[in-house]
Parts: C-alpha cells; structure tokens; sequence
C-alpha cells in the first residue's frame, strides 16, 4: 500500500459533535447543514477526515449513542440527502467522512427492543437482547454494574431483566444470535454504499459477553483483561469479518482502503496485541492521554506506551487529547495536575479552582507535542479554538446520564459538548439564528469564537492552522520514526526521521532548543531559549 492508501495512518481527523458544531435550522441544536455550511472553515483548518458523533433516530438519553435506527437521521439534525450532500461537499474539498456505529447497544425504543418486551420470554426476539430471569430474593441476574453506576440489569414487568452495561435506556445486544451481526454487516454497508471513508467502533471490546454471563471476581477492574464483557475471543472473528467487508469496498473518490478506528482502551499490550494483528480492523484509539497529568516523565510514559502496543503492526493508534466524553484539555491542564493523576470527588463536581491562562498555555503547547507525534492525530471540536470546560451548567439544564444516574453528584460530560462559538460578543455567538443554545454557553467566549481568532496571528486557531499546513508540508511529520533526545527531566524532546526535532518544556526553567530553524513555537521565546509550559518546532540543519 502506498502512503496515500493508508490516509488513515497521519490523518488530522476533526471529531464534529453535530448537536453542538453549528444549526442549520435555527432551533438551538447543530445539524448535518450546519456542518455543510462550514465545511469551508474545516479545509481551511487544513484536516483531511471528520468523525461524525451519532446522528441517527435517537431520543438522546446518551447523547445519541442510543439508537433507534442505524440506517437514518434523526429529523433533529437533517435527512438521508443531507449526509449525502455532506459526503459529496467534503469530499470536493478533499474531505473524508467517517460515521459512529454503536453496535454494543441500541436504544429501548429501537424497534428490535419494543418486539422483545411484546414477545415474552423465551421468544426469538428477546434472543436479540440480553434477557435473564433474575436471581434469588428478587437480585438482578449478576453482579455486573453499569458504566453509569448502578447496576447493570433492569427488570421488565414480566420479571425477566435485561443488560445494559451503559444506561438503562441503552440495552446490550446479543453477539451470539446470528440476526445481531447480520444487522451491523447491512449497517456497515449501508454506509459504505454511501460513500464513507471510515467507522468509528463504539465500545468495541465489548460486544460479546462470556457464555453464562459468570459474575465479576471481588476485587477486580470494571474493565480490562478477564472481566467477562470484555474482549471476548470471538469479538476478533467479528473485526476479522469486517475487516474484509471494508476491504472488498474499492476506493471511491479517494484513493485508499475505508478504515476502521475502535473505540478501545489499552495499558497493557498482550490484551491489545490481537486486535493489532494483521487482518484485524485498522486502528486502536489511544486514549491515555486524556488522563495524563502535565508532567514529562508521565507524558513519556504514556507516548512510549503507546508506541510499543502498536510495535510493527499496521495500525497505528490515533492520538487524541479531547473528545466529547472528557473534560477539555485548557481546564485540565489549568487545575492542580495532582488532581489529574487522582481525581477527587470535588474535581467530578467541577469544583475546583482553575488558571485559565496557564491552561491555554499548556493547551497550546500539547498542540505541538500531538501533532508532532508519529500517527493520526484526532481533534475535537473546539480545540483549535482553546475552549474551556463549561463548569457552570445549571442542574436544570444538564442532560448527560452520568449527572442524572448519579443523583447530581458527577456533573458528568455535558461541559464539553457545549455548542460552538462562531462569531459576536454574545450568547449564541453565531451558533445559531434562533433564540437559544439546547446546552447553554459560558458568558465570556466572546475573545474564542472563529471570529476573533481568525483575525488574530496569535490566536490558539492560527497556532492549530500553521502546525497542521507545516505537517502536510514536512516529510517526516505525521506517520514515521521517533527518536527520543534526552534534554532533561523536564523537557519531552523527540527528532520525527531526523528531518525536525519537536520540544516541550514542561519544567519553571526555560531550556536551550536543538540548532535549526524553529518553524512553530506555542509562545515566543525567551532569548532563544524554550519558556516554561511552551513547545517548539525545530527544522534540523
Ligand atoms: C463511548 C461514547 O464515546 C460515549 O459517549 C458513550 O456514552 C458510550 N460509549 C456508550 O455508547
């Protein structure tokens, strides 16, 4: 394969929120028109892929991750035409489209769900599902706990209970039955047909369950190796098949295979080493990062991690420092990093004290250490624009599950799916024509919007513009060698194919920078030296 048919190993994707990019429409939620209309924004941002969040039929009691169907759009955010005209549009600016497919789960209003509970027990619509009788004295089948606290079982009014490892609005599938895999194979197609360039794999590890459903061992992680609804054997033949699905779709508008990225977390690189295999779907997602505290030695860690999961294999794990389940990466990098390391039950509450300066800063800075690392490189809406964590949603307005299922005591995700700021000095700030935001924003984005910063040089968006047009620019960034350089305790310094030396500080003294021409600096610098919490390109002679 030639470079340009593995897009997918240096792509810059942009991960689009569609309910919170831009509304098309005027009623306070984002659209698949909104999207179209500033496809422009995004080419000019220079990325070469979007990852669409779920946009299907969806009563949203997951953000979308609860699906009624997998082969339409929610009228909430367009039509069928509007996803056609979306991959046609970004597909002119040279744009690939990469769509969610949650095949762990479905929603209780999806119409498998609705036949299940009609049909009873025993019936081969329950057989889609995961459906128990209950244990002794009235307990749920096991002891298996939701992702959202609580346990993992809901009784229906028959008595049976039935699986849901996310919320009880989200039921898990039965891999097992036959009718469960012939449906994702049409869905993949469905959007294959389509034109997509990629899927994203929602709690990929997860879809099968062990054969009698045993109970977790006392003491043992929620998830990772040996926990019975994880990375069951036959999830790999499943990736296998798909594998080949994907592969025998021939390039379309662009040269190079349809790629698959799962949503997968690994520490450990046994568990992951099969799902590298060759044969196996593309890419792991490499989530480390987003609990990674601002330190060097931990930075290193997690980057040497996750480049000897990936060994010699073919994929390459995308790395990523925000999506929307996390909170954003200027508030993180903002609060005490001991907080990081060890998050309190204050910090889950969005009570904590945060130096918004100093988290920009930083922000700024992880840019260029992300898009210098060898691989993909995955972007959140908002990024590039150094948004904050909205911590100041009121209750009332909150909609993530993991603030309702927790009684109020996690505020949960909705901080970071905060409709974007496009332009003006106020609320809605561009996002929308119509009165209201569906999620409220912060009173003071008015310096962040598109707006300001696309008329500001020094603006995090120009930062996030000049790195993406140098990579494409410079052999040696995106997919290739790294070389680490020792320039302290403190410092991350790396040289990509010896062609351009990357390096952070991020210890109080500013350091000396390898000999060359600094193409990209986060800050300025401090007589040739490289200032704290500040990270520089440097063109080796
Ligand atoms: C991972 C998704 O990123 C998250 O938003 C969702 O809540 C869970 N999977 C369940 O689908």
């Amino acid at each position: 394969m030639t470079a340009s048919e593995r897009w997918w190993r240096d792509a810059v994707v942009y991960q689009v929120y569609p309910r919170s990019f831009s509304d098309g429409s005027g009623d306070g939620e984002g659209d698949l028109a909104g999207v179209r209309a500033r496809l422009p924004y995004l080419a000019d941002l220079g990325v070469d892929a979007i990852w669409l969040n779920p946009f299907y039929p969806s009563p949203q009691a997951d953000g979308g991750y609860d699906v009624i169907d997998y082969r339409d759009v929610d009228p909430r955010f367009g039509t069928l035409a509007d996803v056609d005209a979306l991959i046609a549009d970004a597909a002119a600016l040279g744009i690939r489209i990469i769509v969610d497919v949650v095949p762990n789960h479905c929603s209780v209003e999806h119409p498998w769900f609705k036949a299940a509970l009609a049909a009873g027990p025993g019936s081969p619509e329950r057989e889609r599902f995961l459906f128990r009788d209950g244990g002794p004295d009235g307990a749920p089948p096991n002891n298996w706990q939701s992702m959202f606290g609580g346990p993992a079982w809901t009784q229906v009014p028959d008595g049976q209970w039935y699986l849901h490892l996310w919320d009880s609005s989200q039921p898990d599938f039965n891999w097992r039955d036959p009718e469960v895999p012939a449906l994702f194979e049409d869905v993949l197609r469905f959007w294959l047909d389509r034109g997509v360039a990629g899927i994203r794999v929602d709690v990929a590890l997860g879809l099968f369950k062990a054969e009698g459903l045993p109970d977790l061992g006392e003491g043992m992680p929620t998830v990772g190796p040996g926990v019975p609804y994880v990375a069951q054997p036959e999830t790999l033949e499943t990736f296998a098949s798909w594998r080949k699905l994907l592969d025998s779709y021939p390039p379309d508008v662009f040269p190079g295979a349809r790629a698959a990225v799962l949503e997968a977390w690994f520490d450990d690189r046994d568990f992951m080493a099969p799902y590298m295999a060759h044969g196996q779907l593309h890419q792991v997602f490499n989530l480390g990062m987003l609990g990674t505290p601002w330190s060097a030695a931990d930075l290193r860690k997690a980057v040497d991690l996750a480049l000897d999961v990936c060994g010699d294999s073919e994929t390459r794990a995308p790395w990523v420092l925000e999506n929307h389940d996390f909170p954003r990466l200027v508030t993180r990098l903002g609060i005490d990093q001991e907080l990081v390391r060890n998050p309190t039950i204050e910090v889950m509450q969005g009570k904590v004290d945060v130096d918004l300066a100093l988290g920009r800063r930083r922000a700024r800075a992880a840019a260029l250490l992300l898009l210098g690392l060898p691989g993909s490189a995955y972007l959140y809406q908002g990024q590039e624009l150094g948004l904050n964590e909205h911590l100041d949603i009121p209750a009332d307005r909150r909609q993530d599950p993991l603030f309702t299922v927790s009684g109020g005591m996690i505020i949960g995700r909705d901080g970071c799916r905060v409709p974007l700021p496009w332009s003006g000095d106020a609320a809605p700030y561009g996002f929308t024509e119509g009165a209201g935001t569906w999620l409220p924003q912060p009173a003071d984005w008015a310096a962040l919007t598109v707006e300001a910063q696309a008329a500001d040089e020094g603006s995090t968006l120009a930062l996030y513009k000049t790195a993406i047009r140098i990579r494409r620019a410079t052999e040696g960034l995106g997919d290739g060698a790294l070389e680490w350089r020792d320039a302290g305790p403190d410092v991350l310094s790396f040289v990509r194919d010896g062609v351009l030396a990357v390096t952070v500080n991020l210890g109080d003294a500013p350091v000396e920078l390898p000999a060359g021409e600094h193409v990209l600096t986060s800050g300025p610098l401090d007589g040739g030296l490289l200032p704290r919490d500040t990270a520089a390109w440097t063109r080796l002679p």
